[in-house]
């Protein structure tokens, strides 16, 4: 499923972000440079700015989300767009040709771009070959494929707490990867940014064949994963997308993968714990290390409003600076 060329204009700019694979370093540059400048913005007491306005953006979830529509909705409120949140119950088995009609009504009201969530992989993409020329969408996590966006907010806030240098980083993953769009995005933005060991950290039946050939390390054993990590990552076991018994229990799985304060000390001293959520306490993790002073997954949150800006503004620039040609 390859996101290159249908999310890159032929001048290089972004058109869609769809997925972080296929996209350049420079690109992921500039997203983390401008989400810099959104972040001294959403820090203000008057909050927006007129990038945006005139343009309206439709937030088209298919599956449940809090944080992600939430945090997109503002994003996109303090661009000064205009905002429509839809979120739609729909079955897999019916996608097709309800997907079709949805877009199509949607832009017969003049919609500038799309913000979409959906269970089955391939659905951003799916819309994006069939949106008007002027229309940019945005893919807000698909199946189990991508979820660039916080793929994105989750490299901004390794940037702000180690820098910019991610040579000199490990970062270790660890969780449910077999099931984790939010896993497969931060490798490939890891590996862009030239992470210098990207560890993914879980059991056998929780790791997709050939992952190797992602470019990360394997390990089965927490410990030994977490060894003088700078970053580590946890991932929410993802029931819903099980479809067997992948594992004993989840207190099994608590004793063997949960991150507890003791374990977390094998790690760098200095060590960030990162989290998109929703947590599992217990279950990925104590309480004690989700609210410690290690962890920043609170910040993640509040900068996945500026990354979410950014990524928005750079999807509409053409659009806007085409305009501005136009009539002048
Ligand atoms: C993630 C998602 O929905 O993919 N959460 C999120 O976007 N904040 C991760 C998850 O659900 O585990």
């Amino acid at each position: 499923m390859k996101a290159g060329n249908l999310q890159i204009r032929p001048d290089g700019r972004l058109r869609h972000f769809l997925s972080t694979e296929g996209l350049t370093r420079e690109l992921l540059t500039e997203i983390l440079d401008s989400a810099e400048s959104f972040a001294g913005v959403t820090e203000q007491s008057v909050k927006k700015v007129p990038l945006l306005r005139g343009k309206t953006i439709v937030n088209l979830f298919f599956e449940a989300s809090t944080r992600t529509r939430t945090t997109f909705e503002l994003a996109a409120k303090r661009l000064s767009a205009d905002v429509l949140n839809i979120n739609v119950n729909a079955s897999a088995t019916t996608k097709g040709e309800t997907l079709l009609d949805t877009l199509r009504n949607l832009q017969a009201m003049h919609i500038d771009m799309f913000v979409v969530r959906h269970a089955d992989s391939g659905t951003a993409h799916f819309i994006a070959r069939h949106v008007q020329p002027h229309v940019s969408v945005i893919n807000a996590g698909d199946g189990r494929h991508a979820h660039p966006t916080q793929a994105m907010l989750d490299m901004f806030t390794i940037r702000r707490e180690k820098g910019a240098d991610f040579g000199r980083l490990t970062v270790a993953i660890v969780g449910d990867m077999a099931h984790s769009r939010v896993a497969r995005s931060q490798i490939h933005a890891l590996n862009l940014l030239n992470t210098g060991d990207v560890r993914i950290v879980a059991p056998r039946t929780l790791i997709p064949a050939h992952v190797e050939s992602l470019g990360v390390r394997v390990f089965h054993d927490l410990r030994e994963g977490l060894r003088d990590a700078d970053v580590v990552i946890m991932l929410r076991l993802q029931r819903e997308r099980m479809l067997g018994a992948l594992l004993p229990s989840e207190h099994e799985y608590y004793r063997l993968y949960g991150l507890t304060e003791e374990k977390l000390s094998i790690a760098k001293p200095d060590v960030t714990v990162m989290h998109p959520g929703p947590i599992n306490r217990g279950v990925e993790m104590d309480s004690q290390v989700a609210d410690g002073p290690q962890s920043v997954i609170l910040q993640q949150v509040t900068y996945g409003i500026a990354v979410r800006m950014a990524v928005m503004s750079m999807a509409m620039q053409q659009n806007t600076t085409q305009e501005a040609n136009a009539q002048t």
